[in-house]
């Protein structure tokens, strides 16, 4: 069992993760191994692999399903899936074992990608976990059960989730480390990245009278764009900056988040991206404070961007 002190919250991952077994947890990380080969994994696979039979293995199977654990499907053989709790029980339990983790707080928000909760470690600090969720998993939709990596094009949505998680935090590593102003990260591990808590106000929530002078508006302006040159100048273009994925700190200094869909300078995307960027902010203080701000995007290019690609 893991022990996770303290949990008095009604909460949808946390409910059956004390009731869980070691037995139950290599189930869950052999349907997990196996879904590389299968996207519905024979039930007796699963028993071939543990050495148990086929029975055992069964009744383990409808419990955890019971805890919305994995999906069955019954076709011309009985397999099985993991959901997106199942993924989080499996990321939950190794950030557990690592000592990142101690406890699980409430739900923070939930982004269209993602759901964010707040955690704590063993000195009681808070941080936040962002769960990524990329795609949908429903599987009534999905008509015949196959071994689906042979096919390049399907790729599951729990292995994109975790490739977001990956980027994001490698993103969030280079960036922290070359002084960009960005949360801190902690820890990843599938779909499941850890990092401080910028504490403060989302961009987009902020209003014009909380500015005492235009002045004020425009050394925002110039740190988040000062912020934008800094990312740029260490090859990262964030590809979906906007007032959503700013928050101002208790300094009112910007902090940017939200980047696992960043693209690199070198990229041929990289001059429609970063106008793309820069638009949304100039927008965004035009909408919000009716400024009409420039940016001499040119010289971000010419200064930054690969020249052979423009
Ligand atoms: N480190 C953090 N500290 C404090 N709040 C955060 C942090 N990271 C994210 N948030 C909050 O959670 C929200 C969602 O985060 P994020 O944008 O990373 O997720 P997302 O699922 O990609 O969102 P969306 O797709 O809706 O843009 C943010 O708008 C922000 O308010
Ligand atoms: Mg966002």
């Amino acid at each position: 069992m893991i022990v996770i002190q303290g949990l008095t919250m009604p909460l949808t991952i946390l409910d059956f993760f004390l009731k869980l077994t070691q037995f139950d947890f290599r189930i869950l990380s052999v349907i997990e191994v196996l879904m590389a080969k299968y996207e519905f994994v024979p039930t007796e696979e699963i028993a071939t692999y543990l050495h148990y039979n086929e029975k055992k293995i069964q009744a383990a199977l409808t419990r955890l399903r019971g805890y919305k654990l994995v999906f069955l499907v019954q076709r011309h053989y009985s397999g099985t899936a993991l959901t997106f709790i199942g993924y989080d029980a499996l990321a939950l339990k190794a950030l557990v074992e690592k000592g990142v983790i101690a406890q699980i707080g409430p739900e923070i928000g939930a982004g269209k990608e993602s759901d964010l909760r707040l955690a704590v470690n063993d000195e009681g600090s808070e941080f936040i976990i962002k769960m990524h969720r990329l795609g949908k998993l429903d599987f009534r939709a999905t008509k015949k059960a196959r071994a689906f990596l042979a096919e390049k094009r399907h790729i599951s949505p729990l292995y994109e989730s975790r490739l977001s998680a990956e980027r994001e935090f490698e993103a969030l590593n280079e960036l922290f480390r070359a002084g960009v102003s960005v949360p801190k990260p902690i820890a990843q591990n599938r779909h499941i990245v850890a990092m401080h808590v910028v504490t403060g106000q989302d961009l987009y929530r902020i209003k014009k009278s909380e500015f005492e002078t235009e002045d004020d508006i425009l050394t925002l302006f110039d740190n988040i764009l000062n912020e934008l040159e800094k990312a740029v100048k260490h090859g990262y273009i964030h590809g979906d900056l906007s007032e959503y994925n700013i928050r101002l700190n208790e300094d009112d200094y910007p902090v940017f988040f939200d980047w696992p869909q960043y693209i690199k300078t070198e990229s041929n995307q990289a001059k429609l991206i970063l106008t793309r960027d820069v638009n949304n902010i100039l927008n965004y203080f035009k909408k919000k404070f009716q400024l009409n701000l420039k940016i001499n995007i040119e010289e971000l290019i010419l200064k930054y961007l690969d020249i052979n690609i423009l």
